[in-house]
Protein backbone atom coordinates (compact mmCIF):
# COMPACT_ATOMS: atom_id res chain seq x y z
CA UNK A 1 0.00 0.00 0.00
CA UNK A 2 1.08 3.65 -0.59
CA UNK A 3 0.93 5.74 1.99
CA UNK A 4 -2.48 6.50 3.59
CA UNK A 5 -2.25 9.52 5.88
CA UNK A 6 -4.64 10.27 8.31
CA UNK A 7 -4.19 13.88 8.34
CA UNK A 8 -2.62 13.99 11.62
CA UNK A 9 -5.93 14.11 13.59
CA UNK A 10 -5.78 13.08 17.23
CA UNK A 11 -6.10 9.26 17.78
CA UNK A 12 -9.29 9.49 19.49
CA UNK A 13 -10.70 12.20 16.67
CA UNK A 14 -9.40 9.30 14.36
CA UNK A 15 -11.52 6.66 15.95
CA UNK A 16 -14.61 9.06 15.88
CA UNK A 17 -13.90 10.07 12.57
CA UNK A 18 -13.58 6.81 11.23
CA UNK A 19 -16.75 5.21 12.68
CA UNK A 20 -18.64 8.75 11.20
CA UNK A 21 -16.44 7.44 7.76
CA UNK A 22 -17.65 3.75 8.08
CA UNK A 23 -21.04 4.93 8.74
CA UNK A 24 -22.00 2.06 10.58
CA UNK A 25 -24.74 2.40 13.03
CA UNK A 26 -25.35 -0.84 15.41
CA UNK A 27 -28.54 -1.41 17.04
CA UNK A 28 -27.85 -3.17 19.65
CA UNK A 29 -28.98 -4.27 23.48
CA UNK A 30 -26.41 -6.00 25.40
CA UNK A 31 -23.97 -4.29 27.72
CA UNK A 32 -20.73 -5.36 27.08
CA UNK A 33 -18.58 -5.96 30.09
CA UNK A 34 -15.14 -6.80 28.58
CA UNK A 35 -11.78 -7.51 29.61
CA UNK A 36 -8.57 -5.59 30.01
CA UNK A 37 -6.83 -5.23 26.24
CA UNK A 38 -3.51 -4.88 27.30
CA UNK A 39 -0.90 -7.60 26.54
CA UNK A 40 -3.72 -9.29 23.94
CA UNK A 41 -2.64 -11.03 21.02
CA UNK A 42 -2.96 -9.51 17.05
CA UNK A 43 -6.30 -9.84 15.74
CA UNK A 44 -5.74 -12.65 13.40
CA UNK A 45 -7.83 -12.26 9.83
CA UNK A 46 -7.52 -15.20 7.67
CA UNK A 47 -8.11 -13.70 3.91
CA UNK A 48 -8.86 -16.48 0.86
CA UNK A 49 -9.01 -14.58 -2.32
CA UNK A 50 -7.50 -14.21 -5.78
CA UNK A 51 -4.29 -13.09 -6.52
CA UNK A 52 -3.53 -14.84 -9.68
CA UNK A 53 -5.51 -15.59 -13.09
CA UNK A 54 -8.41 -14.21 -14.15
CA UNK A 55 -9.98 -12.78 -10.76
CA UNK A 56 -6.62 -11.35 -9.96
CA UNK A 57 -7.64 -7.67 -10.04
CA UNK A 58 -10.60 -8.61 -8.03
CA UNK A 59 -8.91 -10.20 -5.05
CA UNK A 60 -6.21 -7.30 -4.95
CA UNK A 61 -9.28 -4.89 -5.02
CA UNK A 62 -11.01 -6.22 -1.68
CA UNK A 63 -7.69 -6.69 -0.11
CA UNK A 64 -6.86 -2.99 -0.62
CA UNK A 65 -9.82 -1.48 0.57
CA UNK A 66 -9.78 -3.73 3.25
CA UNK A 67 -6.32 -2.65 4.95
CA UNK A 68 -7.39 0.88 3.57
CA UNK A 69 -10.45 1.48 6.02
CA UNK A 70 -8.83 -0.48 9.24
CA UNK A 71 -5.62 1.98 8.59
CA UNK A 72 -8.26 4.63 8.66
CA UNK A 73 -9.37 3.00 12.06
CA UNK A 74 -5.86 3.43 13.30
CA UNK A 75 -4.49 -0.21 12.03
CA UNK A 76 -6.68 -1.49 15.23
CA UNK A 77 -9.94 -3.35 15.48
CA UNK A 78 -11.66 -3.30 19.09
CA UNK A 79 -8.72 -1.74 20.43
CA UNK A 80 -6.22 -4.27 19.05
CA UNK A 81 -3.50 -4.85 16.08
CA UNK A 82 -4.46 -6.32 13.18
CA UNK A 83 -2.33 -8.90 11.53
CA UNK A 84 -3.55 -10.65 8.31
CA UNK A 85 -2.59 -14.23 7.00
CA UNK A 86 -3.69 -13.81 3.48
CA UNK A 87 -4.11 -17.26 0.44
CA UNK A 88 -4.16 -17.19 -2.64
CA UNK A 89 -7.46 -19.25 -3.68
CA UNK A 90 -5.87 -19.75 -7.29
CA UNK A 91 -10.14 -19.92 -8.32
CA UNK A 92 -9.43 -23.37 -7.51
CA UNK A 93 -12.28 -25.04 -5.78
CA UNK A 94 -10.69 -28.37 -4.80
CA UNK A 95 -7.75 -26.68 -3.08
CA UNK A 96 -10.48 -24.65 -1.19
CA UNK A 97 -10.83 -27.33 2.18
CA UNK A 98 -6.60 -27.25 2.64
CA UNK A 99 -7.15 -24.27 2.52
CA UNK A 100 -9.52 -22.71 4.80
CA UNK A 101 -8.36 -25.33 7.27
CA UNK A 102 -4.66 -23.93 7.11
CA UNK A 103 -6.83 -20.60 7.76
CA UNK A 104 -9.19 -21.73 9.92
CA UNK A 105 -6.95 -25.15 11.75
CA UNK A 106 -3.36 -23.90 11.70
CA UNK A 107 -3.17 -20.50 11.28
CA UNK A 108 -6.35 -20.16 14.28
CA UNK A 109 -7.62 -16.49 12.19
CA UNK A 110 -10.65 -14.97 14.61
CA UNK A 111 -12.10 -13.47 11.28
CA UNK A 112 -12.43 -15.29 7.87
CA UNK A 113 -12.39 -13.01 4.85
CA UNK A 114 -13.57 -14.44 1.01
CA UNK A 115 -14.04 -15.68 -1.61
CA UNK A 116 -14.25 -13.94 -4.96
CA UNK A 117 -15.62 -17.47 -6.39
CA UNK A 118 -19.41 -18.80 -5.76
CA UNK A 119 -18.03 -21.99 -5.96
CA UNK A 120 -15.18 -21.73 -3.40
CA UNK A 121 -17.76 -19.58 -1.40
CA UNK A 122 -19.84 -23.27 -1.27
CA UNK A 123 -17.10 -25.31 -0.35
CA UNK A 124 -16.23 -22.87 2.51
CA UNK A 125 -19.42 -22.29 4.06
CA UNK A 126 -20.33 -26.11 4.21
CA UNK A 127 -16.83 -26.12 6.28
CA UNK A 128 -17.31 -23.04 8.88
CA UNK A 129 -20.91 -22.67 8.61
CA UNK A 130 -21.97 -23.58 12.49
CA UNK A 131 -20.98 -23.00 15.86
CA UNK A 132 -17.87 -24.14 15.74
CA UNK A 133 -17.11 -21.95 13.03
CA UNK A 134 -14.87 -18.57 12.59
CA UNK A 135 -17.01 -15.64 11.61
CA UNK A 136 -16.82 -15.16 7.93
CA UNK A 137 -17.49 -12.17 5.87
CA UNK A 138 -17.98 -12.88 2.08
CA UNK A 139 -16.65 -9.61 0.03
CA UNK A 140 -17.81 -11.05 -2.78
CA UNK A 141 -18.89 -14.38 -4.20
CA UNK A 142 -22.86 -13.98 -5.13
CA UNK A 143 -23.91 -17.53 -4.29
CA UNK A 144 -27.22 -17.33 -3.53
CA UNK A 145 -26.61 -21.22 -1.86
CA UNK A 146 -24.50 -18.96 1.01
CA UNK A 147 -27.07 -16.92 2.02
CA UNK A 148 -29.65 -19.58 1.02
CA UNK A 149 -30.06 -22.86 2.03
CA UNK A 150 -26.50 -22.74 3.18
CA UNK A 151 -27.16 -19.66 5.76
CA UNK A 152 -25.61 -20.07 8.96
CA UNK A 153 -25.25 -17.68 12.18
CA UNK A 154 -21.91 -16.90 11.62
CA UNK A 155 -21.61 -16.38 7.62
CA UNK A 156 -22.25 -12.80 6.59
CA UNK A 157 -21.68 -11.09 3.27
CA UNK A 158 -20.59 -7.58 2.30
CA UNK A 159 -21.41 -7.41 -1.55
CA UNK A 160 -24.31 -9.17 -2.65
CA UNK A 161 -26.05 -12.01 -3.61
CA UNK A 162 -26.34 -13.21 -7.72
CA UNK A 163 -29.64 -13.05 -7.32
CA UNK A 164 -29.47 -9.09 -7.04
CA UNK A 165 -27.56 -7.79 -9.65
CA UNK A 166 -28.79 -9.93 -12.42
CA UNK A 167 -32.40 -9.89 -11.82
CA UNK A 168 -33.25 -5.64 -12.55
CA UNK A 169 -31.41 -6.36 -16.39
CA UNK A 170 -34.36 -8.43 -16.90
CA UNK A 171 -36.44 -5.42 -16.88
CA UNK A 172 -33.91 -2.87 -18.61
CA UNK A 173 -33.59 -4.75 -21.62
CA UNK A 174 -37.46 -5.43 -21.79
CA UNK A 175 -38.02 -1.65 -21.11
CA UNK A 176 -35.27 -1.24 -24.33
CA UNK A 177 -37.53 -2.90 -26.49
CA UNK A 178 -36.10 -6.35 -26.60
CA UNK A 179 -37.94 -9.57 -27.20
CA UNK A 180 -35.50 -12.05 -27.54
CA UNK A 181 -31.92 -12.67 -26.08
CA UNK A 182 -29.09 -14.87 -25.85
CA UNK A 183 -27.38 -15.45 -22.55
CA UNK A 184 -23.70 -16.34 -22.49
CA UNK A 185 -21.75 -16.67 -19.28
CA UNK A 186 -19.24 -18.94 -17.63
CA UNK A 187 -20.59 -22.05 -16.71
CA UNK A 188 -20.06 -21.99 -12.99
CA UNK A 189 -21.92 -21.19 -9.68
CA UNK A 190 -21.93 -17.15 -10.63
CA UNK A 191 -22.78 -17.90 -13.88
CA UNK A 192 -25.74 -19.86 -13.73
CA UNK A 193 -27.57 -17.84 -10.96
CA UNK A 194 -26.98 -14.37 -12.44
CA UNK A 195 -27.88 -16.10 -15.89
CA UNK A 196 -30.93 -17.48 -14.40
CA UNK A 197 -32.37 -14.31 -12.04
CA UNK A 198 -32.01 -12.15 -15.59
CA UNK A 199 -33.75 -14.80 -17.64
CA UNK A 200 -36.49 -15.04 -14.93
CA UNK A 201 -37.22 -11.29 -15.14
CA UNK A 202 -37.00 -10.75 -18.44
CA UNK A 203 -39.35 -13.68 -19.46
CA UNK A 204 -41.89 -11.90 -16.21
CA UNK A 205 -41.68 -8.99 -18.36
CA UNK A 206 -42.53 -10.51 -22.02
CA UNK A 207 -39.39 -11.52 -23.37
CA UNK A 208 -37.24 -14.60 -23.49
CA UNK A 209 -34.30 -16.21 -23.99
CA UNK A 210 -33.47 -18.35 -27.35
CA UNK A 211 -30.30 -19.88 -26.26
CA UNK A 212 -28.42 -19.90 -22.78
CA UNK A 213 -24.32 -20.59 -23.79
CA UNK A 214 -21.87 -21.58 -21.01
CA UNK A 215 -18.51 -21.24 -21.27
CA UNK A 216 -16.37 -23.52 -19.07
CA UNK A 217 -14.58 -21.14 -16.56
CA UNK A 218 -12.11 -19.71 -17.16
CA UNK A 219 -11.86 -20.08 -20.80
CA UNK A 220 -11.61 -17.03 -22.65
CA UNK A 221 -12.01 -18.80 -26.54
CA UNK A 222 -15.49 -16.98 -27.69
CA UNK A 223 -15.09 -17.13 -31.39
CA UNK A 224 -17.19 -20.06 -31.93
CA UNK A 225 -19.87 -18.53 -29.69
CA UNK A 226 -19.55 -15.39 -30.87
CA UNK A 227 -20.54 -16.59 -34.52
CA UNK A 228 -23.15 -18.40 -32.98
CA UNK A 229 -24.80 -15.51 -31.78
CA UNK A 230 -23.85 -13.98 -35.33
CA UNK A 231 -25.76 -16.41 -36.42
CA UNK A 232 -28.96 -16.98 -34.26
CA UNK A 233 -29.28 -12.74 -34.42
CA UNK A 234 -30.85 -11.80 -31.08
CA UNK A 235 -32.33 -8.20 -29.67
CA UNK A 236 -29.93 -8.83 -27.50
CA UNK A 237 -26.88 -10.52 -25.71
CA UNK A 238 -27.14 -10.60 -21.94
CA UNK A 239 -23.34 -11.41 -20.41
CA UNK A 240 -22.25 -12.36 -17.16
CA UNK A 241 -17.96 -12.41 -17.11
CA UNK A 242 -15.69 -10.64 -14.80
CA UNK A 243 -12.02 -9.09 -14.58
CA UNK A 244 -9.22 -10.33 -16.70
CA UNK A 245 -12.24 -12.81 -18.94
CA UNK A 246 -14.42 -10.05 -19.46
CA UNK A 247 -12.08 -7.50 -20.39
CA UNK A 248 -11.33 -10.19 -23.51
CA UNK A 249 -15.41 -11.06 -23.86
CA UNK A 250 -15.82 -7.32 -24.51
CA UNK A 251 -13.33 -7.10 -26.93
CA UNK A 252 -13.97 -10.05 -28.89
CA UNK A 253 -17.77 -9.26 -29.08
CA UNK A 254 -17.00 -5.79 -30.30
CA UNK A 255 -13.69 -6.84 -32.86
CA UNK A 256 -16.85 -9.46 -34.21
CA UNK A 257 -18.57 -7.10 -35.56
CA UNK A 258 -21.37 -7.36 -32.89
CA UNK A 259 -21.57 -4.17 -30.61
CA UNK A 260 -23.24 -2.04 -32.96
CA UNK A 261 -25.95 -4.51 -34.14
CA UNK A 262 -26.45 -6.60 -30.91
CA UNK A 263 -26.18 -4.40 -27.76
CA UNK A 264 -24.63 -6.39 -24.91
CA UNK A 265 -26.23 -5.88 -21.46
CA UNK A 266 -25.69 -7.74 -17.98
CA UNK A 267 -24.91 -7.97 -14.39
CA UNK A 268 -22.39 -4.84 -14.14
CA UNK A 269 -19.38 -7.08 -13.54
CA UNK A 270 -19.00 -6.88 -17.18
CA UNK A 271 -17.48 -3.48 -17.74
CA UNK A 272 -16.71 -3.12 -13.68
CA UNK A 273 -12.77 -2.05 -13.12
CA UNK A 274 -12.48 -3.27 -16.60
CA UNK A 275 -13.85 -0.67 -18.46
CA UNK A 276 -10.75 1.63 -18.80
CA UNK A 277 -9.01 -1.73 -20.11
CA UNK A 278 -11.71 -2.25 -23.03
CA UNK A 279 -11.85 0.54 -24.38
CA UNK A 280 -14.24 1.71 -27.11
CA UNK A 281 -15.20 -1.56 -27.18
CA UNK A 282 -17.14 -1.24 -23.70
CA UNK A 283 -18.82 2.59 -24.92
CA UNK A 284 -22.33 2.37 -24.31
CA UNK A 285 -22.75 -1.02 -22.61
CA UNK A 286 -25.55 -0.77 -20.08
CA UNK A 287 -25.28 -2.98 -16.61
CA UNK A 288 -27.03 -3.47 -13.40
CA UNK A 289 -25.12 -3.22 -10.50
CA UNK A 290 -24.83 -2.04 -6.41
CA UNK A 291 -22.38 0.75 -7.25
CA UNK A 292 -21.51 2.95 -9.88
CA UNK A 293 -18.07 5.41 -9.40
CA UNK A 294 -19.83 8.58 -9.88
CA UNK A 295 -22.69 8.18 -7.31
CA UNK A 296 -23.23 11.23 -5.70
CA UNK A 297 -22.90 11.00 -1.84
CA UNK A 298 -20.22 12.36 0.36
CA UNK A 299 -18.85 8.84 1.40
CA UNK A 300 -18.16 7.47 -2.67
CA UNK A 301 -16.21 10.65 -2.98
CA UNK A 302 -14.33 10.67 0.26
CA UNK A 303 -13.71 7.12 -0.28
CA UNK A 304 -12.48 7.36 -3.96
CA UNK A 305 -9.86 10.23 -3.39
CA UNK A 306 -8.54 8.24 -0.58
CA UNK A 307 -7.93 4.87 -2.65
CA UNK A 308 -6.33 6.75 -5.58
CA UNK A 309 -4.07 8.37 -2.79
CA UNK A 310 -3.20 5.05 -1.70
CA UNK A 311 -3.21 3.06 -4.60
CA UNK A 312 -2.84 4.92 -7.38
CA UNK A 313 -5.41 3.59 -8.96
CA UNK A 314 -9.49 4.12 -9.61
CA UNK A 315 -11.56 2.30 -6.93
CA UNK A 316 -14.68 -0.32 -8.37
CA UNK A 317 -17.21 -2.19 -6.68
CA UNK A 318 -14.64 -4.70 -5.47
CA UNK A 319 -12.84 -2.12 -3.51
CA UNK A 320 -16.06 -1.01 -2.03
CA UNK A 321 -16.93 -4.42 -0.98
CA UNK A 322 -13.76 -4.98 0.52
CA UNK A 323 -13.64 -1.76 2.84
CA UNK A 324 -17.84 -2.15 3.62
CA UNK A 325 -16.09 -5.57 4.97
CA UNK A 326 -13.45 -3.46 7.29
CA UNK A 327 -16.34 -1.25 8.31
CA UNK A 328 -18.22 -4.63 10.03
CA UNK A 329 -15.13 -5.56 11.17
CA UNK A 330 -14.50 -2.48 12.90
CA UNK A 331 -18.23 -2.08 14.40
CA UNK A 332 -18.37 -5.76 15.63
CA UNK A 333 -15.15 -5.47 17.31
CA UNK A 334 -15.86 -2.02 18.89
CA UNK A 335 -19.10 -3.54 20.09
CA UNK A 336 -16.93 -6.17 22.24
CA UNK A 337 -13.88 -3.64 23.31
CA UNK A 338 -12.03 -6.21 21.30
CA UNK A 339 -13.08 -9.61 22.64
CA UNK A 340 -13.04 -11.75 19.76
CA UNK A 341 -14.35 -14.33 22.09
CA UNK A 342 -17.70 -13.00 22.31
CA UNK A 343 -18.85 -14.57 18.92
CA UNK A 344 -22.44 -14.18 20.18
CA UNK A 345 -22.31 -10.42 20.98
CA UNK A 346 -20.18 -10.10 17.54
CA UNK A 347 -22.96 -12.00 15.54
CA UNK A 348 -25.94 -9.89 16.73
CA UNK A 349 -23.74 -6.45 16.10
CA UNK A 350 -23.14 -7.61 12.38
CA UNK A 351 -26.52 -8.73 12.34
CA UNK A 352 -28.13 -5.39 13.44
CA UNK A 353 -25.52 -3.54 11.01
CA UNK A 354 -26.50 -0.41 9.05
CA UNK A 355 -24.00 1.14 6.70
CA UNK A 356 -25.59 4.94 6.41
CA UNK A 357 -22.36 6.29 4.75
CA UNK A 358 -21.23 3.20 2.45
CA UNK A 359 -19.84 4.27 -1.16
CA UNK A 360 -22.22 2.35 -2.60
CA UNK A 361 -25.47 4.26 -0.74
CA UNK A 362 -26.98 3.16 2.72
CA UNK A 363 -27.33 -0.58 3.19
CA UNK A 364 -28.47 -2.75 6.09
CA UNK A 365 -28.01 -6.83 6.91
CA UNK A 366 -30.95 -8.89 5.99
CA UNK A 367 -32.47 -11.76 8.27
CA UNK A 368 -29.87 -13.86 6.19
CA UNK A 369 -26.81 -11.77 6.23
CA UNK A 370 -27.11 -10.22 3.15
CA UNK A 371 -27.05 -7.05 2.03
CA UNK A 372 -30.47 -4.93 1.16
CA UNK A 373 -29.42 -2.48 -1.37
CA UNK A 374 -30.33 -0.23 -4.15
CA UNK A 375 -28.89 -1.51 -7.43
CA UNK A 376 -28.33 1.00 -10.06
CA UNK A 377 -28.72 1.21 -14.01
CA UNK A 378 -25.28 2.08 -15.18
CA UNK A 379 -23.67 2.88 -18.60
CA UNK A 380 -20.27 3.23 -19.74
CA UNK A 381 -19.40 6.83 -21.14
CA UNK A 382 -15.98 7.95 -22.05
CA UNK A 383 -14.88 4.34 -19.95
CA UNK A 384 -16.47 4.77 -17.11
CA UNK A 385 -19.72 3.49 -15.68
CA UNK A 386 -21.89 6.01 -14.85
CA UNK A 387 -25.22 5.96 -13.47
CA UNK A 388 -28.35 6.59 -14.97
CA UNK A 389 -30.86 5.73 -12.47
CA UNK A 390 -31.84 3.17 -9.91
CA UNK A 391 -33.08 -0.21 -11.26
CA UNK A 392 -34.19 -1.57 -7.97
CA UNK A 393 -34.61 0.47 -4.72
CA UNK A 394 -33.51 -1.51 -1.18
CA UNK A 395 -33.56 -4.98 -3.37
CA UNK A 396 -33.61 -7.80 -1.00
CA UNK A 397 -32.59 -11.48 -1.91
CA UNK A 398 -35.61 -14.06 -1.76
CA UNK A 399 -33.08 -16.02 0.37
CA UNK A 400 -35.15 -19.38 -0.58
CA UNK A 401 -33.89 -22.18 2.09
CA UNK A 402 -32.44 -20.33 4.47
CA UNK A 403 -33.82 -21.32 8.01
CA UNK A 404 -32.76 -17.57 9.44
CA UNK A 405 -34.36 -15.51 7.33
C1 LIG B 1 -18.74 -15.12 -8.12
O1 LIG B 1 -18.15 -16.16 -8.46
O2 LIG B 1 -19.62 -15.14 -7.25
C2 LIG B 1 -18.41 -13.83 -8.79
C3 LIG B 1 -17.15 -13.64 -9.34
C4 LIG B 1 -16.86 -12.44 -9.93
C5 LIG B 1 -17.79 -11.42 -9.96
C6 LIG B 1 -19.04 -11.61 -9.41
C7 LIG B 1 -19.35 -12.82 -8.83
Amino acid sequence: MKKHNPNGISRRTLLTGAAAAGGIAAVSSFIPTRFAIGGQHKVKIGILLPYSGTYAMLGNSITNALKLRIEENGGMLGGREVEYVAIDSEMSVPKTPTNTNKLVGKEKVDFLIGPVHSGIAQAMAKIVGGDQGPIMIVPNAGSNLVTGPLCAPNIFRASFSNWQPAWPCGEVMANDGHKKIVTITWGYAAGKQMMAAGRDNFAEHGGSSIKDILVPFPDVEFQAHLSEIANLDPDAVFAFFSGGGAVKFVKDYAAAGLKDNIPLYGPGFLTEGVSKAQGAAAEGIKTTLHYAANLDNAANKRFRAAYKEAFDADANVFSVQGYDTGSLLISAMDAVEGDTGATGDLIQTLEAAQLTDSPRGAWTMSKAHNPIQDIYLRQVENGVNLVKGVAAAALEDPAAGCKMA
